[in-house]
């Protein structure tokens, strides 16, 4: 292989698209000013067997720049083995490619000599069975513990570990997929479900999407309807239970429509993963992915829902240019959430809701790393935005907008949402876009409400603004009360908790004392078998307080937990709280030494660097 000597062009990439200025992604060696890639055709074999999966990944590109003669995309621990290039109808020839050094982070950029005319590139590769952005189960790993599953997480930079592509959210593309999976097995994407022939499952995605978007699971998978254009992919044995629990999605899907435009994706399908996948849920268009931990019976934690379906307006049609501009998507997605949850559960649902994301935002403010990630807006360069992104980006962009909402008026500040989606739908914007924008369409037009200082001070200050909203709930002050009453001596069978959900009871417990004794621990157990919970909020507040009081009755409760869970937003705190008790870090290592291999390797990666690093980290 030739290597090519590309630093000087690379320098070049910064440069921005002609007629609109792009901000650089310090996450992305690509280098999409000059050649763009548009189109994606995936053509991939899934071997369990040897964990790999291997084929080809045409790029079709587009010239921005006519003298470009190279592409650059980026990869991590690919194996890549040819590198074609064609001009529009014309045969492939070989093109000259070489692998740059691999960053922790950023992994490899992938240099590809292009012909002149070329604007079709094809490579043929396999991933690697570590590919931090795929994880592989045994199926003891599943509900069905007969077959084994794979699923992809993309974002927020994997997409690179399982295809060699341009990176970055600020560009997008559409794509379409041939997928062949052992016997048995069922391939699913987020996109459009094409024939099946045989073994080989097809997909379009006709709506350009940036590459963290991009997702693929693999298992023995069922399908049950929800609505007209919902339902629930998962395992046989819990698609029943999980169409029950999400029976409301498209009551969901029809208030975000009314109040912020058309969803432009068709359909809206949910995909039971097993429960190592890192996250609650992942926005994937057409086919959110979810933990089943919030397959609860109750509907108590369905705001997830409501959460990933609204990330179709912001995010999924609008998306953050850059990782620093993460608020956008997660900010937003957060307060349609709760507004969601208010039109279809009622206000008193939602603010709960609220008020617990706001005691959670006041812990995450206590662990940020730095004081700038305090912002909304990160300094994510030169880190892992895995370990930049947190809870406060979340509650702080939603209280940011629950600000403007208030100072506005609801009429108009939807009005202003649905025009910001209308605008820029299929577009990657930063912060200083929807700064703009604002500003442009709510503090000139309705001038004297709001200040330029109030927004900066919002979006780039590590101090949260004096003037953030605090959220109130009136069905927590009688749960406040009835804490008070405990902490004065009155037994746990006069708490009248019958009626409690999650809600309740993360509130009761988040905001216990520093000091209670374990045998007061010990008595509120036997009342409402607080160990026993099957609702996995619940239980992450009730272990936690176990590790801190030392109420050795759960120490088995925690160590399943940690050993069955791979949400990071789940385990991460119990490991925290475990390094802050004496004796704690011991049993932290020997818990993650048994829990770490079927841990999903961003859930590895996290674990690993609170452990080795302390207790930093807000998520
Ligand atoms: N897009 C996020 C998940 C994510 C964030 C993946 C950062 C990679 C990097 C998703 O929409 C999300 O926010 N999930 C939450 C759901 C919760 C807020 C209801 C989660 O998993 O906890
Ligand atoms: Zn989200």
């Amino acid at each position: 292989m030739r290597p090519l000597l590309l630093p000087i062009l690379l320098l070049s990439a910064c440069a921005g698209v002609p007629g609109r200025d792009v901000p650089t992604d310090p996450h992305s060696y690509a280098n999409p000013a000059q050649v763009r890639v548009r189109h994606l055709v995936l053509d991939l074999d899934v071997s369990f067997e040897r964990r790999v999966l291997s084929g080809t990944a045409e790029l079709r590109v587009e010239r921005l720049d006519p003298r470009a003669q190279q592409l650059v995309l980026d990869t991590r621990d690919l194996n890549v083995f040819a590198v074609e290039a064609a001009a529009g109808p014309g045969a492939w020839t070989q093109a000259p490619f070489s692998l740059g050094p691999a960053d922790a982070v950023l992994g490899s950029a992938l240099y590809v000599g292009l012909p002149p005319g070329a604007d079709r590139v094809r490579i043929r590769y396999a991933t690697r069975p570590q590919a931090s952005g795929l994880q592989w189960l045994d199926p003891a790993q599943t509900a069905g513990r007969q077959k084994p599953f794979l699923f992809s997480q993309s974002e927020a930079i994997h997409a690179r570990s399982w295809i060699p592509l341009q990176d970055t959210p600020q560009v997008r593309l559409t794509y379409e997929a041939r997928i062949r999976t052992p016997d048995g097995l069922r391939a699913v994407m987020a996109a459009e479900h094409g024939p099946v022939h045989g073994r080989e499952f097809s997909f379009a995605m006709r709506q350009p999407i940036p590459s963290y978007l991009v997702a693929l699971a693999v298992g023995e998978l069922s399908f049950r309807r929800i609505g007209p254009r919902t339902g629930v992919y998962a395992e046989p044995v819990a698609v029943a239970a999980a169409a029950h629990e999400f029976e409301d999605a498209e009551k969901m899907l029809a208030i975000c429509e009314s109040r912020f435009g058309p969803y432009r994706w068709g359909r809206y399908d949910l995909l039971i993963l097993p429960p190592s996948f890192p996250y609650g849920g992942m926005e994937n268009p057409r086919l959110t992915f979810a933990t089943p931990l919030v397959v609860v019976g109750d509907k108590s934690l369905v705001a997830l829902v409501a959460h990933e379906l609204a990330h179709s307006w912001s995010g999924n049609l609008v998306t953050n240019a850059t990782w620093r501009d993460f608020w956008l998507n997660e900010g937003t997605t957060t307060y349609l959430t709760y507004r969601i949850m208010d039109a279809v559960y009622g206000q008193s649902r939602g603010d709960m809701e609220r008020v617990n994301a706001w005691n959670d935002l006041q812990e995450a403010l206590g662990l940020a790393e730095r004081p700038g990630d305090r912002a909304l807006a990160v300094d994510a360069s030169g880190r892992n935005p895995d370990d930049v992104l947190t809870t406060i980006q979340y509650v702080r962009g939603e209280r940011f907008l629950t600000f403007l909402e208030q100072k506005f008026g609801r009429d108009a500040f939807d009005a202003f949402l649905h025009s910001w989606f209308d605008e820029h739908a299929f577009q990657s914007h930063t912060t200083e876009d929807f700064l703009a924008f604002l500003d442009a369409r709510l503090l000139r037009v309705h001038p004297g409400l709001v200040t330029h200082e109030q927004v900066e001070q919002w979006v780039y200050s590590s101090e949260m603004p004096s003037t953030a909203p605090v959220p109130h709930a009136e069905a927590f002050d009688e749960v406040d009360r009835q804490r008070a009453r405990w902490l004065a001596g009155t037994g746990a069978a006069q708490i009248p908790a019958a009626q409690w959900g999650v809600h309740e009871w993360r509130r009761f417990l988040d905001l216990l004392p520093e000091q209670v004794p374990a045998a007061r621990l010990g008595e509120l157990d036997r009342q409402f078998h607080l160990t026993d919970t099957r609702n996995s909020l619940i239980a992450r507040s009730w272990l936690k307080l176990a590790i801190r009081h030392r109420y050795r009755a759960a120490d088995a409760a925690v160590e399943r937990y940690l050993v069955g869970v791979g949400r990071v937003r789940l385990i991460k705190p119990l490991y925290r709280e475990l390094l802050r008790v004496p004796g704690g870090r011991a049993r932290a290592e020997a818990i993650f030494a048994r829990a770490r291999s079927g841990y999903h390797p961003i859930a590895q990666a996290a674990i690993e660097r609170l452990l080795k690093e302390g207790a930093g980290g807000a998520d």
